[in-house]
């Protein structure tokens, strides 16, 4: 039988107050996690938290910057003293605060998108994985992006970012596989949320987006989660160090 059961795991979400983390959450949610939603502010993550329990599943919310080591590792600690396990971490939450070319970025947009992105993510995963393996392993998702295999124009930092989040992925898969921790990355295409606001919006942009998407238009958040759902279950207890692409059809 394949199992897409996530009864009796507590799962981890960066990013879930909003887009694709929230889909993530709400997915998770749907097939048993307690799904433990982080972001910097919590009025967005308690939203999603009534919309998880309304639903007549299982929530709570834990504030991280992902920029900021220190409250990183307390929140593992957190997550240890409260829950005493970790099956499941989804590293999501991402930034992009500078649109433009490379030659003219600031050191502040380097370590910003870097910091948030990979460094954050990079680190989470090595508290996190003590916790997980305690508890017999587990599986974690890096959401990367397909610019971090064809950078986009105007998106150098956060293609490199996502580049490395792909590396790192495979990095991982390998260092944690001996503790029974699968750790997998997911690279979303165009997908409707607060940071591809801009990119929608623009006219000339959409267009140039649409003649590299033979799907014709950009995802929903929820056409991520299941992809999430199905790295983070039973059923892909074989698939480790490797990507799954949602973005259809761009990298094709
Ligand atoms: N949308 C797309 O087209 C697209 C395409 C490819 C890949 N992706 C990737 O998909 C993931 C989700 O993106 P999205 O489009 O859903 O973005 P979004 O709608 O802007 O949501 C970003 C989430 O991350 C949180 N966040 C931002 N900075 C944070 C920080 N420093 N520490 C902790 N949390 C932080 C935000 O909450 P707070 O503001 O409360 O912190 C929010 O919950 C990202 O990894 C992104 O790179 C998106």
């Amino acid at each position: 039988m394949i199992s897409f059961s996530l009864e009796n795991k507590v799962a981890l979400i960066t990013g879930a107050s909003r887009g694709i983390g929230e889909a993530i959450a709400l997915a998770l949610a749907q097939y048993g996690a307690t799904c433990l939603l982080v972001s910097r502010k919590t009025d967005g993550l308690a939203a999603v938290q009534t919309k998880i329990r309304a639903a007549g599943g299982k929530a709570d919310v834990l504030a991280c910057h992902m920029g900021d080591l220190s409250r990183i590792e307390r929140l593992i600690d957190q997550v240890q003293s409260d829950y005493g396990r970790l099956d499941i971490l989804v590293n999501n939450a991402a930034t992009n605060p500078y649109f433009g070319l490379m030659t003219d970025a600031s050191e502040a947009a380097w370590d910003k998108t870097v910091g948030v992105n990979l460094k954050g993510p990079f680190f989470l995963i090595g508290h996190a994985a003590g916790l997980m393996a305690a508890g017999g392993g587990g599986s974690i998702v890096n959401v990367a992006s397909i610019n971090g295999v064809t950078p986009a124009l105007y998106q150098g930092i956060y293609s490199i970012s996502k580049a490395g989040v792909i590396a790192m992925t495979k990095a991982y898969a390998k260092e944690l596989a001996e503790k029974n921790i699968r750790v997998n990355a997911l690279l979303p295409g165009l997908t409707a949320t607060k940071l591809s606001q801009a990119l929608i919006d623009s006219d000339e942009i959409y267009q140039h987006a649409m003649s590299r998407i033979p799907l014709k238009r950009h995802a929903e958040p929820m056409e991520m989660a299941g992809a999430v759902l199905y790295l983070v279950s039973d059923a892909a207890s074989f698939t480790t160090g490797t990507a799954v692409v949602c973005d259809g059809g761009a990298l094709a």
